[in-house]
């Protein structure tokens, strides 16, 4: 069986308080749920922070280098994450991939980065919208999971894999529970075809796109729906909370 992960991406968002009452908040609601991991992805200085103050919520970075060290200034490498004890890392997320220059390439490197240094990789692929209109949505999520994976050897139960749609990132428009489905049903195949039938089980995929308290339940009941990464509802207490408990029930 998969344990469900609930991943909260703060994204630009935040500050030293905000990030301790949010924390206050969470961390006593997730210590009664048994079957969720729950994690938050806040700006890389408040990683620190966020792990003194929880103990039961990890943390996963937003962003890493593949290079060990160097003169790669604002960038932060993988022994640093490990040092802080951070134990995930996003790479590929579209914001990344649209805006600062995490191409297909990049992207690979930093996976094997993470793998390497020991902090898990949440792997981001999806579609945009006009690759969705133009029937290309399984073609290019595949691309991005095999141009990641492909030649690595890994551990399946340290990979994540984040289906995020563009089209549904930050839009209020949810994939229907049969639309998100459908494709990590598909990448489950892949992972199968491709890597091996252990890594289609164990890895664990999750939705994210406008995740929200009251779509949460129906999209995590999915069979190949493992939990969440969630944007913007994960600033807020109440709603994040809600979106945990219905991963932890799933
Ligand atoms: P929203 O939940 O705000 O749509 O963001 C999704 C996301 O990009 C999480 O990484």
């Amino acid at each position: 069986m998969r344990k469900p992960i609930v991943a909260g991406n703060w994204k630009m968002n935040g500050s030293s308080l905000f990030a301790k009452e949010l924390i206050g908040q969470l961390d006593s609601h997730v210590q009664d749920l048994s079957n969720v991991e729950v994690v938050v992805s806040p700006p890389a200085l408040y990683i620190s922070q966020v792990l003194a103050d929880a103990e039961n919520i990890s943390c996963a970075a937003q962003n890493l280098h593949d290079a060990q060290a160097g003169a790669f200034t604002g960038e932060i490498s993988v022994a640093m994450l490990q040092d802080l004890g951070c134990k995930y890392v996003l790479i590929g997320h579209s914001e990344r991939r649209e805006m600062f220059g995490d191409n297909v390439e990049f992207v690979a490197k930093k996976v094997a980065a993470a793998f390497a240094g020991g902090v898990n990789p949440i792997l981001c692929v999806g579609e945009s919208l006009e690759q969705r209109k133009n029937g290309q949505a399984f073609a290019v999520v595949k691309e991005q999971v095999l141009s990641a994976l492909r030649g690595l050897s890994f551990d399946p139960d340290n990979l994540v894999i984040a289906y995020e749609p563009i089209w549904a990132i930050g839009t209020g428009e949810t994939a229907s529970p049969e639309q998100a489905q459908e494709v990590h049903a598909y990448i489950r195949q892949v992972l199968a075809d491709e890597i091996s039938a252990e890594a289609a089980e164990k890895v664990r995929i999750l939705y994210g796109g406008s995740v929200n308290a009251s779509t949460a339940e129906e999209l995590f009941s999915q069979q190949d729906i493992d939990g969440g990464l969630v944007g913007g509802a994960s600033l807020k207490a109440d709603d994040f909370k809600i979106i945990c408990s219905a991963a932890a029930n799933k």
